[in-house]
Order: C-alpha cells, then structure tokens, then sequence
C-alpha cells in the first residue's frame, strides 16, 4: 500500500502533568486533540500498553485516514477504545455475562474484547467483520482524550505497519510525523506489549494474542480455563490466526531476526556466538538481545570484545527472570538495532511462563526464523 505524502503540520505537545495528574494546559491540549477526532482528524495518544493512532470509531474516512497513515490492509480490524463502562453497548450489540466479569475485572487495562459488534460501528472500522474488538485504557490521558472526542476512538498501535510498537512517543514522531495532526507524548508507555486480546464471541473464551493479562488471570476469573487461538499459535500451518493482525509478519525490525530457543544458557550462547562470529566476517552488523546468564556465557566466545568495534550491539536483560523489564524494553531494543542499521538480530527466547508467553508472541513474530541451539549448524 501507498505511503500518504507527509504533507500534513503535526502538532507534537509534552504532556506535564505527572501521574494521574493533568495540567490546566494539558486539559487544554487534550480538548484540541478532542476536537480533532472530532471532526475526523488522527491524534497519536499514549496507552499503558503502546501508543495508539487514534481517529473517530464511527467515522468511516478517520478509519480510512488510519490506514492510509499506516500503510495498512484495510482488512485488519482496530481497536475502539472507550472510557466508561456504559458505552460498551454502545459499540458491542451484545455483551454476555462472561464479558461483564472480565471487563470488572481488568478494565480499565490492558485488555481487549471481541463482542458481536453495534450498527452504529461502521465495517471499515472493522475491517468487514460483524464483530468488534473494545478496550477501556487505564492510562489518564488516554481516558482524557477519548472522553473529550465524545467517547468512542479507533486506534491501532501508532507505528507504520509492520515495524515495532512504539512505547516512547519519539518513535511516533519517526513514524508519523506529517502523516496525522496531532502527536500527545506522554513519555514511555509502562507495559510496552499490546493489550490480550480475548474472543468472547466463543465459549469458552479464547485468547487471540497474549498480553498482559495472562491465560491464568481471565481463568481465574471466569472460574474456567480459556481455550488459545490455534491459528495464533502457529502448530497447524493450515489454520490462520482469527486476529488479522496475527497473520502478518508483524513487529518486524529491519535487520534479519532469528529466535534462539535452546535447553540451558550454555549450548544457547554457543549457537550465538558460533553465528554471530560468522556474520560480522561477512560484514554483517549484529544485535544481541539476551538474558545475563547467556550473556555471562557469551563473555567467554570473542563476541563481547567485538562490540567495542561498534559492530556487535548487546543488549542484556539483567534480571531475566524479570519477565515485565523484558516486555517494558523489548520494542525499544528492536527500534535501537534498526537506527543503529544492525543486519542480523539474535534473541533469546525467554521462559514462556505468565507474560512471557506475549514476549515470546512478539519475538517469533518479529524474527523470520526459530533456532533450536544444539540441533542445527
Ligand atoms: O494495546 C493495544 O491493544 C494497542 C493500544 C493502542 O490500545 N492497540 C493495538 O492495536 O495493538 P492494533 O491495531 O495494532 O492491533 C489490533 C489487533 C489486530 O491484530 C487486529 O487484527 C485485531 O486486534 N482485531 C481487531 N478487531 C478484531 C476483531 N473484530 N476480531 C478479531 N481480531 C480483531
Ligand atoms: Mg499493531
């Protein structure tokens, strides 16, 4: 698809407010972008998950304007965001008990349901489909924002398609500068992973991307297990992920990417540093992306003193057992290996445990090939 020209006079405003607490001006601000949305116009906002391009959910052209400024199919469906309860049936022309209990539970957050969708919510906000996906943002200047543009937007992640979410508004800015008329920066995003999206128009449940909000959390409120999309899950190649946006290779950096799985820290490190040895004698800039029991391994292989050619980028994750860190910085990591024009990608695939399952999700998206360490080469 046709890149639109960057023709249009963004306006970029900091948020100062800190917390949940909004400035007079900020207040201000927030009623421009309001007023914008309102009158069909696209407005880059923070969420707590990663930031959003957002434009009128019932407006057939802001929903085209959305995909124009991406560069995405219009048969990927986006996400209406709301900021109270009440409006759910507006957008949502059924909403069973199950839903009532999840969104209790986990909104406002990072949580997105598909419910059978209203009239009022055209199909190109939709992608075609008769169902709808709706999130209640935690974020304050989301919720702000959603409220003073009469309660109802549209927003995919505000990257153009097919790079990573952005969690700082400086790579909106990268992506959408000149392509929407507003950009609200209200600094890094806290989770940094896009919202669990769960399919309430099946029973049991089903999650069609993990998240946040992990399997064990909507189990535990439901009182039974939720089923995972097996297309998402990617077993069987002959099922496609119900989300649209799964089927893509999604997230991607600019570089090669490979995901390196492997049965202890050792025989992983290996695998990379016999790889990434090879590539930069070929030429090729490298990007690590490891926990620091690999990269204590990989001190040992001549990969380390590479980086101080500024040939290899190594970027650790201190505590990998801190599943959250990992999320928080995965995207920046990706977005530092493409400015910084790195040609091959090697990442740890973490423990699939709680939020890992969502990493692991975003890292095999983002990568073209899955390495096995000890079994290949
Ligand atoms: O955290 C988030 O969810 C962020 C922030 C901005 O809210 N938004 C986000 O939107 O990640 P986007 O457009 O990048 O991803 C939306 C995903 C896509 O994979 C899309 O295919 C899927 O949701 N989706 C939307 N409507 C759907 C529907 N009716 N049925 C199935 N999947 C749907
Ligand atoms: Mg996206």
């Amino acid at each position: 698809m046709e890149l639109k020209e960057n023709a249009l006079q963004t306006e970029i405003y900091r948020i100062r407010g800190q917390g949940d607490a909004l400035t007079q001006q900020d207040l201000e601000a927030l009623k421009r972008g309001g007023d914008i949305l309102k009158k069909g116009g696209l407005v880059a906002f923070p969420t707590e998950t990663v930031y959003g391009l957002g434009g009128n959910a019932f407006d057939p052209e802001a929903a085209a304007a959305i995909y124009r400024a991406k560069g995405r199919p219009s048969d990927n469906p986006l996400i209406v965001h709301i900021y109270r309860m009440e409006d759910l049936e507006q957008v949502a022309s059924a909403v069973s008990e199950k839903a009532y209990l999840l969104a209790e539970r986990f909104w406002p957050g990072p949580m997105t349901m598909i419910l059978p969708k209203a009239k009022a919510v055209p199909l190109q906000t939709t992608g075609g489909l008769e169902t709808v996906a709706v999130r209640m943002p935690s974020d304050p200047v989301a919720a702000a924002l959603i409220r003073f543009a009469g309660g109802f937007v549209a927003a995919p992640s505000a990257n153009i398609s097919g790079r990573p979410s952005p969690t700082k508004a400086r790579y909106v800015v990268e992506d959408m500068d000149g392509r929407i008329d507003m950009i609200l920066d209200g600094g890094e995003n806290e989770i940094g992973l896009e919202s669990t999206i769960v399919d309430l128009t099946v029973d049991p449940p089903q999650i069609l991307r993990p998240g946040f909000i992990t399997a064990r959390m909507l189990a535990d409120v439901l009182g039974e297990d939720v089923g995972m999309d097996p297309g998402m899950l990617g077993k069987d190649a002959s099922l496609r992920p119900k989300a649209p946006g799964m089927k893509y290779r999604h997230y991607a950096p600019r570089g090669e990417m490979f995901l390196v799985d492997g049965p202890d820290p050792g025989v992983i490190a290996d695998c990379i540093a016999g790889r990434a040895l090879q590539d930069l004698e070929q030429g090729e800039k490298v990007g690590l992306l490891v926990g620091s029991s690999v990269a204590r391994a990989l001190n040992e292989a001549e990969v380390p003193r590479s980086a101080e050619s500024g040939r290899v980028l190594l970027r650790v994750i201190e505590d990998e057992g801190d599943q959250k860190e990992i999320a928080h910085r995965l995207y920046a990591i990706l977005r530092e290996f493409d400015d910084e024009n790195v040609t091959r990608i090697y990442a740890e695939k973490f423990p699939e445990e709680g939020l890992g399952a969502a990493v692991n999700n975003r890292m095999k998206k983002a990568a073209g090939t899955v390495l096995t360490a000890g079994e290949e080469r």
